[in-house]
């Protein structure tokens, strides 16, 4: 039997994605799916990439050396001199390729201890009855008022649990969060003021840099180290080796925007989803331990990246038969990978007993997700107890009116209003 012959870009036409993409990826994921294994596509905001959408073709290219990730000097010109910001927040380690990611990875994982985040439960559960304590209260004082009663979940709950699990984590002020917050949503968002992005970055770079001084004066003063990520990473050592300053801040940077863009989506999205799916709901209400299952499913159904980060070509590189040029940008789309129908049997039915082991929510190979465990500890207290706490909990808006908002990595609701009952 002969090869299929490799597709050239010619063969396949470019698939524009405009608005209707960020309100329903999966639909034209689908489309792109049915007509082959990967798509050049034009991104809303104009960039072209390549969009691998089927399970096995994600996969692979997740773990393919030949797809790099370190674009600085290779994609950029040899006199190219990063600007201060630019230069700072990118040399993290989902930009980089081996030696320099098994360096800072394991730099990293050496602060990021399995034993630091398992410690991390009792305050994920009483960070979590508190955020509920307060969405009861104040549900309280909206029936008194006798007006509207609908609380917006991420508001309430989806957002500041992440987000203050992880300031604690790295031990930066509860009190900045909401600025965190603005900051991020601008760096990830593909609409918008043209310097909205660059002056976010330039904002969280000199936060942290301040952040860096004032943790290494308390090292040196011998008033730390405190018990934080930032104090452990100042400190982390390997052989000799350690972050330098450049490396520690876009480490700081990458942590605290992987650490809740993508967990508040996995709340907001999974309980949106268990609310729209009541018999799966009760399921899951009448026994507990399908929780740890029902947040792998939940993972795999709502998937909080519509695609990996971007990588690229340096030689053309052949994927499932189709051939993308060199120099090309290429998108592993991991939510489509989750609902294609030949990896995950009748993929668009939320099941929460299913086993939706193998999901590439986490991404997948040497850059698979640092924080999984975390994130997967903060699914399973979140559902567990905000379901727990409100047997009435219901949507207070039709969810064919809800509204994603507008990036092309990020999938995550605007608002998602909620009544306690
Ligand atoms: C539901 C929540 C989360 C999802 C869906 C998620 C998803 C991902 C994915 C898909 C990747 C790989 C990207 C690629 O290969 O291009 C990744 C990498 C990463 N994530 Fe997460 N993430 C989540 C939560 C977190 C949290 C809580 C943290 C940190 C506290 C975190 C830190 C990281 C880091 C540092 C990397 C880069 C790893 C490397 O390059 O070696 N993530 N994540």
């Amino acid at each position: 039997m002969t090869e299929p012959a490799a597709r050239s870009p010619v063969q396949l036409e470019t698939v524009r994605l405009g608005a209707d993409y960020f309100q329903d990826p999966l639909a034209s994921f689908g489309r792109m799916r049915a007509e082959a294994p990967v798509m050049p596509v034009e991104l809303p905001h104009g960039d072209r990439a390549w969009m691998v959408t089927r399970y096995p073709e994600v996969r692979a290219a997740l773990a393919d050396a030949r797809l790099h990730k370190e674009w600085a000097g290779k994609l950029t010109s040899p006199d190219w001199v990063p600007d201060e910001v630019t230069g700072y927040l990118s040399v993290h380690m989902l930009n980089t390729d081996p030696p320099n990611h098994t360096r800072l990875r394991k730099l990293v994982t050496k602060a990021f201890t399995a034993r630091r985040v398992a410690g991390l439960r009792p305050r994920v559960e009483a960070i979590t009855a508190s955020l509920l304590d307060a969405i009861e209260a104040r549900a309280a004082v909206l029936k008194d008022a006798g007006g509207e009663d609908a609380i917006d979940l991420i508001e309430a709950f989806a957002f500041p649990l992440p987000v203050t699990v992880i300031c604690e984590l790295l031990g930066v002020p509860a009190r900045d969060r909401a600025q965190f917050r603005q900051w991020s949503n601008a760096i990830v968002a593909s609409e918008g003021e043209p310097g909205s992005f660059r002056a976010a970055g330039a904002a969280m770079y000199h936060y942290f840099t301040r952040l860096v001084a004032a943790k290494r004066t308390e090292l040196t003063e011998g008033t730390g180290p405190a018990d934080d990520m930032v104090s452990a990473l100042i400190e982390a050592r390997d052989s000799g080796d350690s972050l330098d300053e450049r490396e520690l801040i876009a480490m700081l940077f990458l942590l605290l925007v992987a650490g809740h863009e993508t967990t508040t989506n996995l709340i907001a999205s999974g309980a949106l989803a268990l609310l729209a799916n009541p018999a799966e709901l009760a399921r899951l209400r009448s026994d507990p331990s399908l929780l740890p299952g029902a947040v792998e499913e939940l993972l795999r159904y709502t998937s909080p990246l519509n695609h990996a980060t971007d990588r690229f070509t340096l030689e053309p590189v052949e994927i499932g038969g189709v051939t993308i040029p060199a120099r090309e940008w290429v998108l592993c789309a991991t939510s489509s990978a989750n609902r294609d129908p030949h990896r995950f049997g009748d993929p668009d039915r939320l099941d929460v007993g299913r086993d939706a082991g193998g999901h590439v929510a986490f991404g997948h190979g040497i850059h698979y997700c640092l924080g999984a465990p975390l994130a997967r500890l903060e699914g399973e207290v979140a559902f567990g107890a905000l379901f727990g706490r409100f047997p009435d909990l219901s949507l207070a808006a039709d969810p064919a009116t809800l509204r994603w908002r507008p990036s092309s990595l990020i999938h995550g609701l605007e608002a998602l209003p909620v009544r306690i009952g």
